[in-house]
Order: structure tokens, then C-alpha cells, then sequence
């Protein structure tokens, strides 16, 4: 426990001799059976990958370390990344652990404030673009292509291979691939990293099925299953608003190969599912993570029968990263008293 997903999978990553056996602590993340959700959707069993407990509070770090890893052994001296707020959080992170200079561009306005504020706790360099996160990502692929820094998006191959780990304890936990993996959608990266590693984790005998993938983008934010680029993507859940995702083909590929599908859930619908997990289950999880919730209910409402079925919901990232909308979205009325026993059992002995 607590080794790094590096050293827990260095067989299935692209690792050698030279590559520096990094960690935070990444992986290892708990996957909890629900308490109410699972009978509301009438499935077997249901689970949540709850990413959050990652280092830097996202399912980013498992990538991140391979990408910073292999970064080190070819000997670049600086990464760059464009984000909607996680990658910049765990690129930051891992670059003041390794001493290697980053630089973040973030859709100015348009980030969380917990994960802005640890892009400049770790110390990136923080760049504000005057855009969306699509126009960033362009001028990072730009930059990189033209200079020597290392660009750390999941356009990095070695990201892609890291968060592939997330279906490999997914896996391991349950002794098989399940049958159903929801999951929130935008740059695409996370789906695609799952399916490799399901299909990995199956050829090498460890699993006897592969799940089918259910992706979700936010219904302002919907490229993949409008088909084509949204200019200017609109959603609550800033995480995955991306209007043109790299890995789009990718995504597309694990839904056909797995015949499952990719949809949208508005932000109504994510925010219930954000209030639900919350006050029902008990997990925190950030708007974009609720996404993968809310398409569970979108589609058992559409008719999807998951009566003895295994499904699993990656809860992407921490809730405490976005306190701002926790706040404002959820009428939780604190009371206000004066300090003494009569006020207090005023309010505590009329609760139920
Ligand atoms: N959930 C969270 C919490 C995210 O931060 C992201 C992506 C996703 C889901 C979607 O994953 O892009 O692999 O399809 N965040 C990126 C970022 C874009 O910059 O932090 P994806």
C-alpha cells in the first residue's frame, strides 16, 4: 500500500531500468460499495472509485507519475500543460517533488479555486489564457512541438498508461472486470486509459470479460455525441468543459469496442446526482464526477437493465476542490445561535 502505481504495475508500464521509481502515493484508491443508490438503480452491486483520495485530490496523479517519471529519464528540463484545473494541480505537484520547472495554462476565470490554489501552493507557473480550455491545449501542443519542453497532457502516451491503473485495481478489487464502467468524459483521456487497461488486464488472463463503457459529457459540453466541436462549451462542471477533446477517436473506439455507449446529462442532472452522492452516500465528489452518477440514472430511466449486473462509477475528483459551487448549490441552511444552552437546545431538541 502506498508504494506508487510505478512500482505496483511497473510490468504493464512503460518502464526500464533508467526510469525513477517516483511516488506520492498515488493509487491505492478505495472502491466502496454504495448504501442507497445501488437499490434506487436496481443493480447487483455498485461501487465507487473514488479518485479524490489521489495525492493531489484527482484520478490525474496515476498519469502524471509516469508522464514526470519518463520526463526525468529523457532528461527535459521543464513540462508544460493546458487544464481545466486537475492537471495543472497534479502536474504542479509532481514537478516540485521532482524539481523540474512547470508551466500551467488555465482557461482564465474558468478554474476551480482549490485547484488553482494548488497550482501556486506547489508553485507552477501559472498562465492565464484568455480563452477556453481548447485554445489552450492548442498553444501548449504549439509550444512544445517548437521547444524543448515536455508536454504533459494525455496526448503524452505515458499519462494515458498511467491512468490505465485505475482499471487494474478496479479489477483486482473484484476479481473481474464488471460489467458496467460510468464515467465522466472531456478531454477523453480517462475513458480510453480505462478500456486499454480492461483490455490489457484480459489478454494477460487476469480478468474473463471486459465491462462495457458508459461515458458522460455535460449537454453544454458535448462534442462526442453532438459530433462535432462545441466553439464555445458551456457546463457547470468546469472540469469537463471541452469543447474539442484530443483523445475524441479513442473514445469513440472504447464505446464501439465495448458496445457501450457516450451521452450527456445536463447540469440539473449533475448537480442532483452531485447533491445525492453527497447526502446519500456520503462522498464529496466534484461536479464533473457526478456526471458518471447522473448518467446511471439517465440511462436505468431510459430502460438499461442492470439487474445482476456489476457496475462501477469513477468519482474522478474531490468535491473540496470546487467549495464555491458546494456552497452555493446546496441549501444546507446552518443555523445561527448565540452562545448558550438554551438556543442550542431550542434548535437540537426540536430536530426530528
Ligand atoms: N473528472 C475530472 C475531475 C476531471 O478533472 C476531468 C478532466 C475529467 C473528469 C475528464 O477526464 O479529460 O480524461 O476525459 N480534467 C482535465 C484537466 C481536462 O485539465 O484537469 P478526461
Amino acid at each position: 500500500m502506498g508504494s506508487g502505481v510505478i512500482k505496483k504495475y511497473w510490468e504493464y508500464l512503460p518502464v526500464t531500468d533508467e526510469t525513477p521509481l517516483l511516488s506520492l502515493g498515488e493509487g491505492d484508491t478505495p472502491l466502496v460499495r454504495s448504501s442507497h443508490i445501488e437499490k434506487q438503480v436496481g443493480c447487483e452491486e455498485l461501487y465507487f472509485k473514488l479518485e479524490g483520495c489521489n495525492p493531489t485530490g484527482s484520478f490525474k496523479d496515476r498519469g502524471m507519475v509516469v508522464a514526470m517519471a519518463k520526463a526525468l529519464e529523457s532528461n527535459s528540463v521543464a513540462v508544460m500543460c493546458a487544464s481545466t484545473g486537475n492537471t495543472s494541480a497534479s502536474a504542479a505537484a509532481y514537478g516540485a517533488y521532482c524539481n523540474l520547472p512547470v508551466m500551467v495554462l488555465i482557461p482564465k476565470g474558468e478554474v476551480a479555486l482549490g485547484k488553482l490554489a494548488q497550482a501556486m501552493a506547489y508553485g507552477a507557473k501559472i498562465v492565464m489564457v484568455d480563452g477556453n480550455f481548447d485554445d489552450a491545449l492548442q498553444l501548449v501542443r504549439d509550444f512544445t512541438a517548437k521547444h524543448e519542453v515536455t508536454l504533459v497532457n494525455s496526448v503524452n502516451p505515458h499519462r494515458l498508461e498511467g491512468q490505465k491503473t485505475g482499471a487494474f485495481e478496479v479489477s483486482d478489487v473484484l476479481g473481474d472486470a464488471p460489467d458496467y464502467m460510468f464515467i465522466p468524459v472531456g478531454n477523453a483521456g480517462n475513458i480510453t486509459a480505462y478500456w486499454k487497461g480492461f483490455k490489457e488486464y484480459k489478454d494477460r488472463g487476469k480478468t474473463n470479460k471486459l465491462p462495457r463503457m458508459m461515458g458522460f459529457q455535460a449537454a453544454g459540453a458535448a462534442p462526442i455525441v453532438m459530433g462535432e466541436i462545441v466553439s464555445s462549451p458551456q457546463t457547470i462542471a468546469s472540469a469537463i468543459r471541452i469543447g474539442n477533446p484530443a483523445s475524441w477517436q479513442n473514445a469513440l473506439n472504447a464505446r464501439d469496442e465495448s458496445d457501450g455507449s457516450i451521452n450527456s446529462v445536463t447540469d440539473d442532472e449533475i448537480l442532483d446526482a452531485y447533491r445525492m452522492l453527497a447526502s446519500e452516500e456520503g462522498i464529496f465528489g466534484e461536479p464533473a464526477s457526478a456526471a458518471s452518477v447522473a448518467g446511471l440514472f439517465k440511462s436505468t430511466a431510459q430502460g438499461l437493465d442492470l439487474s445482476g449486473k456489476r457496475v462501477v462509477c469513477v468519482i474522478t475528483g474531490s468535491g473540496l476542490k470546487d467549495p464555491d459551487l458546494a456552497v452555493s448549490s446546496i441549501q444546507s441552511g446552518a443555523i445561527e445561535i448565540p452562545a448558550n444552552m438554551a438556543s442550542l437546545e431550542n434548535i437540537a431538541l426540536n430536530l426530528g
